[in-house]
This record gives structure tokens, C-alpha cells and sequence, in this order.
């Protein structure tokens, strides 16, 4: 097969990502001039690409032309989703290679484990196709800047799945802060609240994987290890092999709009704590986490735990900005802008000249500032998906850089990857973003990429 030919090269410190013989961007582009239907391929039918499905079959211009998973009843099952589709329904494909060797394919929507994000993007760019790639783009930091140069080399243009950007009250949530509403904002704070002790998600043994499953190709890059239930739908999430949990699975969407509405692509120094204190389950990663990132002119946190849901606010996860002349909270039902009322303010006469004429030292005196305490401003929670799709199809058409172009995603992620090896390590990570290195840190460096496995690094 011709498919066995194509080069992998191992995921390095060295970033090196083989080439492909590929179909040029300007072939690509005539084949999708040919017709004005955009034709695509899923890469990864699970969760979030049957949701993925949904919305791209409501879009008149998609065509699901062919659904792939390593998982056959994962690939029927959504194959037979698509049956509706004028054209009837979409092939299936077990190896997302084949995939890229079509020239009749325009763009795929990659929405595998966060371990199957890279590979799949740099070759879809290299073979001419557009893409739309789930959030957090890599695995790790390395790889994600290897997605970036893919785009930028083969010209693609590549979409992060981090939807609350095509929302339309984060925009109006992140121009307020951009445009000063709320005066200086000196500390952002991110978080997700909830609890799932003692069991978590359980401690299945190892064995068989299911029937149907290529558990080999669903590993891919990853080490080679025993199929374990947890490994595998959904909760792969919780395994460092294939993924970064909360940090990464939400944290980026949080830490996307922090860094989006503050101006800024990147934390100059992290530090982490946490454990796994309580869940008795075979996850990797923490039940408990709090996250410091360090920016030039403010801070912010990401805080998450699966031990208690206690959320005095009232939101089980969210994103607010503290300024000097207001707060403001979003998340995807909303945002809510309160005035800074009763702010104090040093009296400008020394305390002591106060007590001695007064008899009553007084510390500050207040002030109120106004910034229109808002009505909620509320949104249906899955307005952000559609437009950010339509996005991804009307850049595909103007060759204009998508609202999660892939190095936003790749900054996104990438904050959120260094909070985990922030955690990890143990120690404060200086990151110079400019050159994406860790400072004078060899152990807090090895975790900047890893090396794939072999059988991904050669010629198959
Ligand atoms: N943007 C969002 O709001 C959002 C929401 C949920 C999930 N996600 C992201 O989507 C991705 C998938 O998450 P999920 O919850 O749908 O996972 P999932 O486990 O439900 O589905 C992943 C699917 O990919 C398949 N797969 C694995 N390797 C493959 C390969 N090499 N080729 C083809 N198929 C392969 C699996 O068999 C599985 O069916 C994750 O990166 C996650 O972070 C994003």
C-alpha cells in the first residue's frame, strides 16, 4: 500500500517532522474550486467528532465524504450518522493515511486523543488539506510548534478547536477588558470545581481490548502498554501518556480567553502544587491543582479539583478578570460585569495626623466607580460551536488566518502544557517564549517533547 511509505520522524528536541510527498496547496485549492461543496474526512469519530459531525452535516456546502477511527464501531456508528447527507453516506476508514492520499478531500477535522493531534495535522498540511484540530493541539510543546510550521510551510489553514473564540459574548467579554471597562486588570482566575471521590472513574485491570479495536494504532506515538478500559473512550484524559487532564482539557479554553482579552501569547514563569490526595482510581493525574502563571503586568491562576464542588460563586468552572474599576466573569452561558463599589483608597493624610486631630485613625477612605453593573448578559452554552465552524469554512475560502489560528492554539496549549510540567517537576519553570525553552532546567526541558514510538518515527 502506498500509505506504508509515508515518513514519520520522531517527535524531538531537534523538531524534525518528515515531509510527504504532497499534493501541492494549489492542487488542493483547484480541487476545491471544482465544485462549491467543501469535501471533508473525520479523523477520530468519538465524542467530540460525532458532535463535530452534527454540526458540519447542518452546514449545506460540508460533505462527509469518509469517517475513520481505529475503533470499527466507533467508525459505523458514525458513518450511519451521516446517512441523511444528500449524497448519501460517508465510506469509513480505518487509517486516516488513506485519507490524506485522496486528492478528492479539501479538509479533515481531527478530533482524536490529544496524543493523535499532531501527526494526523502535520500530514494533512503537508498533503495539502485545511484542518480543523481539536484543543489542546499537542501532546507537547515541541510537536505543537512542529503543527505550526506545517501550516505556515504548506500555507493550510489550520483551526483549534477552541470554540469559545466564536462566541460572540466572549468577544464583547474580551473587548471590555481590552478596551479598559474594568479598569487595570492585575489578576485573572480560572478554574473547574467538582467531585468524583473516592471512586473517580475506577481501577479496571488490564485485558483484552474490545473486539474491532486497533489498540496498537489508537497507542500510535504513545509508549507501548496493555489496553486498560481507562485508557481508552474519554478517560485518556487522565494519563500523561496521551493527554494532561484538567489542566489541558480545560484549562485551555480558559487560559485562552485570559490570554486573548489580556493581549499576551505566553506566561513568563509558572509554578504548580497539587497531588493525588483522594481518588482511588487508575488516573495519572492530579485530584488537586493550583497553578500560578506569572505575566508581566498580572497574574493568573488556574485552580481545578475533582474533591469538592463547592463553588461560592455558584459556577462549577469559569474565568474572571479583577480590574481597578471592576470584575468581570464569563463562561459560556454569559458574563456578569460588576462595578467596583466601596473601593478604598489611601486618605492622602498620614494615619497618625488623622488620630491625633480625630482621635480616630482612618486607613482609606472609598470611592465608588461605576462601570454599569451589567444584567447578566446570558448566552445559550453552545452558540460558540457553529459559528466557529463557519469560520473554519469561510477561511478555508478566503485563505484568511482563522479566529484559533494553530500558533493561538499552540500559545494556548502551551501554557497550559507548562503548568503541567510546572506540577510535575516540582520547581518554578522560567519560560522564554520567544525561543519556547526552558530556562537553565534540564528535567522541567525533557518534558518539552518526548520521543514517539518507533513505529512512528520510520518508514511503516
Ligand atoms: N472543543 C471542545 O469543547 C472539546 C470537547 C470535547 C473533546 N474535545 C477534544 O476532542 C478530542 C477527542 O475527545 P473525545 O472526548 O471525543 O474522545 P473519545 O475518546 O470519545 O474519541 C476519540 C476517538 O478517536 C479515535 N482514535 C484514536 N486514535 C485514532 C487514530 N489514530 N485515527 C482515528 N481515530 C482514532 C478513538 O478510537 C475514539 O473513537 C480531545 O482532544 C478532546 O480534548 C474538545
Amino acid at each position: 500500500m502506498k500509505v506504508n511509505r509515508r515518513t514519520f520522524v520522531a517527535s524531538t528536541a531537534a523538531g524534525v517532522v518528515g515531509t510527504t510527498s504532497a499534493l501541492s496547496a494549489r492542487e488542493s485549492r483547484l480541487v476545491q474550486g471544482a465544485n462549491d461543496r467543501i469535501r471533508l474526512g473525520f479523523i477520530g469519530v468519538g465524542g467530540m467528532g460525532r458532535g463535530h459531525l452534527n454540526n458540519f452535516m447542518q452546514i449545506s456546502e460540508a460533505e462527509v465524504v469518509v469517517v475513520c477511527d481505529v475503533w470499527d464501531f466507533a467508525r459505523n456508528r458514525a458513518r450511519k450518522m451521516t446517512e441523511p447527507q444528500p449524497r448519501g453516506p460517508a465510506e469509513t476508514e480505518s487509517d486516516f493515511r488513506r485519507i490524506l492520499d485522496r486528492k478528492d478531500i479539501d479538509a479533515v477535522v481531527v478530533a482524536t486523543p490529544d496524543h493523535w493531534h499532531a501527526l494526523p495535522t502535520i500530514m494533512a498540511c503537508e498533503a495539502g488539506k485545511d484542518v480543523y484540530v481539536e484543543k489542546p493541539i499537542s501532546h507537547n510543546i515541541v510537536e505543537g510548534r512542529q503543527m505550526v510550521d506545517a501550516a505556515r510551510t504548506h500555507k493550510r489553514i489550520v483551526q483549534v478547536g477552541t470554540q469559545q473564540r466564536s462566541g460572540l459574548h466572549f468577544q464583547e467579554a474580551v473587548d471590555m477588558v481590552r478596551e479598559g471597562k474594568i479598569g487595570k486588570v492585575t489578576r485573572a482566575r480560572t478554574w473547574n470545581y467538582g467531585n468524583a471521590s473516592p471512586r473517580g472513574i475506577g481501577s479496571p485491570p488490564d485485558g483484552a481490548p474490545p473486539a474491532g479495536l486497533d489498540w496498537d494504532f489508537w497507542l500510535g506515538p504513545a509508549p507501548q502498554v496493555a489496553f486498560n478500559p481507562n485508557r481508552f473512550i474519554g478517560s485518556f484524559r487522565w494519563f500523561w501518556d496521551y493527554a494532561g487532564g484538567m489542566m489541558t482539557d480545560w484549562g485551555v479554553h480558559l487560559l485562552d480567553i485570559v490570554q486573548w482579552a489580556m493581549n499576551v501569547d505566553a506566561p513568563s514563569a509558572i509554578t504548580a502544587a497539587g497531588g493525588k490526595f483522594v481518588l482511588e482510581d487508575n488516573r495519572e493525574t492530579p485530584d488537586t491543582l493550583e497553578v500560578l502563571f506569572e505575566y508581566p503586568e498580572f497574574v493568573a491562576t488556574y485552580s481545578n479539583r475533582f474533591t469538592n464542588g463547592y463553588t461560592p460563586d455558584g459556577h462549577g468552572y469559569g474565568i474572571v478578570f479583577y480590574g481597578t474599576d471592576g470584575t468581570l466573569f464569563v463562561d459560556r452561558q454569559g458574563y456578569d460585569l460588576y462595578p467596583e463599589l466601596g473601593e478604598t483608597t489611601e486618605d492622602p493624610e498620614p494615619a497618625y495626623v488623622r488620630l491625633q486631630e480625630t482621635g480616630q485613625p482612618s486607613w482609606s477612605s472609598s470611592r465608588t466607580v461605576d462601570v454599569g453593573r451589567s444584567p447578566r448578559m446570558s448566552a445559550p452554552g453552545s452558540d460558540q460551536n457553529e459559528p466557529h465552524i463557519e469560520s473554519f469554512l469561510e477561511c478555508m475560502r478566503t485563505r484568511k488566518l482563522p479566529i484559533s489560528d494553530i500558533e493561538i492554539g499552540h500559545r494556548s496549549t502551551s501554557t497550559c502544557l507548562l503548568g503541567n510540567i510546572a506540577y510535575r517537576t516540582g520547581h518554578k519553570i522560567a519560560w522564554d517564549a520567544k525561543s519556547e525553552q526552558i530556562s537553565d532546567d534540564p528535567e522541567a526541558s525533557k518534558l518539552l517533547s518526548r520521543e514517539n514510538r518507533s513505529r512512528w518515527t520510520q518508514d511503516v
